[in-house]
């Protein structure tokens, strides 16, 4: 580092990279004023250096050489903002390796290789910092990993995708239903033409592998998230939910419990009945959340823009200004070490559900159907039971929604198993989780 400049280079320059170049550019007063240190943007990396871009920077600093930029003896900082795993993965390694402190907003690169990486940062003495890779422009990693750093933390739930809430928010609010929904959520650029990654959890599924790991020190990865988008969600289930205060919510849970061999841990990604009291309920539109439990501080939530270029990029800037600061003292944050936790399996996991069965619409069929929890031992909290048919239709079909009691998921699986095999049950419908605050 030469004086008081910090030179920086920036793997990527698209929605991202393009706001933080912007950024930088307005801040760099404030950060002098406040650091002593300025931030030089001394190269970028891109694919295609002939596309134009928002941003006015010289053509000398562009090029399409990301390898050169990442191990540049003149880089003091690499930021990386390209995405995907390969040559992403590569390319911070060489930074590391090359003692370089390397900010990064690649949650799936982090879900799949943080481990790797993280201990080639703690190798090399110089910070990885990843703010922006799990909740977008919310500052929560950060008290995650410093002011919670001794924090017995019990479990984070997250509503980590901006895409899915906005969809859930309309089919609640404005009676969309899921197509529609999905369809406006495309035409406002908040969902992508393909939008698996967001609709069937996988997205959520990265960042919440990421929070487990930093909550709880230990390795997980995105492979050890169990995961259930919202696709299956229908109006049925949306109005079910609103006549009994809840907003159904896409919930990226990490959860830590005492077992008899030690802790154990759960990360898994589905939707919830929320209750409205709660505050993920509240959380509306394109909006983000994550709400804490310590056992010693209680409930804490974080909230805000979870993507988007200039929130992103105030994430990544308030962590280029730590590892600048840290560069120039000579320190770097650490997380410690990685320990393996056993993963808690589903079967085991406790929760109440809303359930949704087809059946005859004929006298027995409710005895049947009780009798069929009874003997599997999973109690009925509620429920609800809609004709289907007219007064002159033959089909003679109604609509059994229900809400049971806390019960172990492998005792639920062995009793729609059972219903579904019931002559009067015609199909299953709707399987969601509700959120019973009470059970922690
Ligand atoms: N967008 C958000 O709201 C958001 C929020 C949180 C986290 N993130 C994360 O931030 C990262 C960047 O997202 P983004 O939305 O900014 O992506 P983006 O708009 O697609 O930009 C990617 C940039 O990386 C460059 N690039 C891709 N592959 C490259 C390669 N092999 N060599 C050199 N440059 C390469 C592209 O170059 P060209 O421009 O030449 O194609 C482009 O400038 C991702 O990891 C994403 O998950 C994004």
């Amino acid at each position: 580092m030469d004086g008081s400049v910090v030179r920086v280079g920036v793997l990527g320059c698209g929605t991202v990279g393009a706001s933080l170049v912007a950024l930088v550019d307005r801040q760099n007063a404030t950060i002098h004023a406040r650091t002593g240190l300025s931030l030089e943007i001394s190269r970028i990396a891109v694919r295609d250096v002939s596309r134009s871009r928002p941003i006015s920077v010289e053509s000398a600093v562009v090029t399409s050489d990301a390898m050169a930029v990442a191990t540049d003896p003149s880089i003091d900082v690499i930021v990386e903002v390209m995405g995907g795993i390969s040559p992403a993965r590569e390319l911070l390694l060489a930074a590391l390796g090359a003692g370089k402190p390397v900010i990064t907003a690649n949650k799936a690169l982090l879900a799949a290789h943080g481990s790797e990486l993280f201990a080639a940062a703690e190798a090399a003495g110089v910070d990885l910092l990843f703010e922006a890779a799990v909740a977008g422009g919310i500052p929560f990693i950060r008290p995650l990993r410093e002011s919670l750093l001794a924090e017995p933390v019990l479990r984070v739930m997250g509503i980590m995708n901006g895409t899915t809430n906005y969809i859930l928010t309309r089919m609640s609010e404005a009676g969309a239903d899921y197509s529609d929904a999905l369809a406006e959520a495309q035409s406002l650029g908040y969902a992508e033409a393909d939008p698996t990654a967001d609709v069937e959890g996988h997205d959520a599924a990265a960042k919440i592998a990421i929070v487990a790991s930093i909550a709880f020190g230990a390795e997980v990865t995105g492979a050890d998230v169990e995961c259930e988008g919202i696709s299956k969600i229908t109006s049925d289930d949306i109005a079910f939910a609103k006549r009994h205060d809840f907003a159904i919510k896409l919930l990226a849970i990490a959860e830590r419990f005492s077992g008899p061999n030690g802790d154990e841990l759960s990360a898994r990604v589905h939707p919830c009945l929320v209750p409205n009291a709660h505050p993920l309920a509240a959380v509306r539109d394109s909006f983000n959340a994550v709400f804490v439990q310590g056992e010693a501080v209680g409930d804490l939530m974080f909230y805000g823009r979870g993507a988007g270029g200039d929130p992103t990029a105030s994430a990544v800037l308030g962590d280029l200004v730590d590892a600048a600061v840290n560069l120039q003292s000579g320190a770097h944050a650490s997380l410690g070490a990685f320990v393996p936790m056993a993963i808690r399996p589903s079967g085991q996991l406790e929760a109440a559900w809303y359930l949704s069965l087809r059946v005859d619409d004929r006298s027995g069929v409710l005895a049947a159907i009780a009798g069929v929890f009874g003997e599997h031992g999973v109690s009925i909290d509620s429920m609800e039971q809609h004709s289907l048919s007219g007064p002159d239709d033959a089909a003679n079909e109604a609509r059994i929604d229900l809400i049971i009691h806390p019960a172990s998921q492998s005792d639920v699986r062995s009793t729609l198993d059972a219903l579904g095999v019931l002559d009067s049950v015609r199909s299953i419908g709707s399987t969601i989780r509700v959120l019973i605050e009470a059970d922690r």
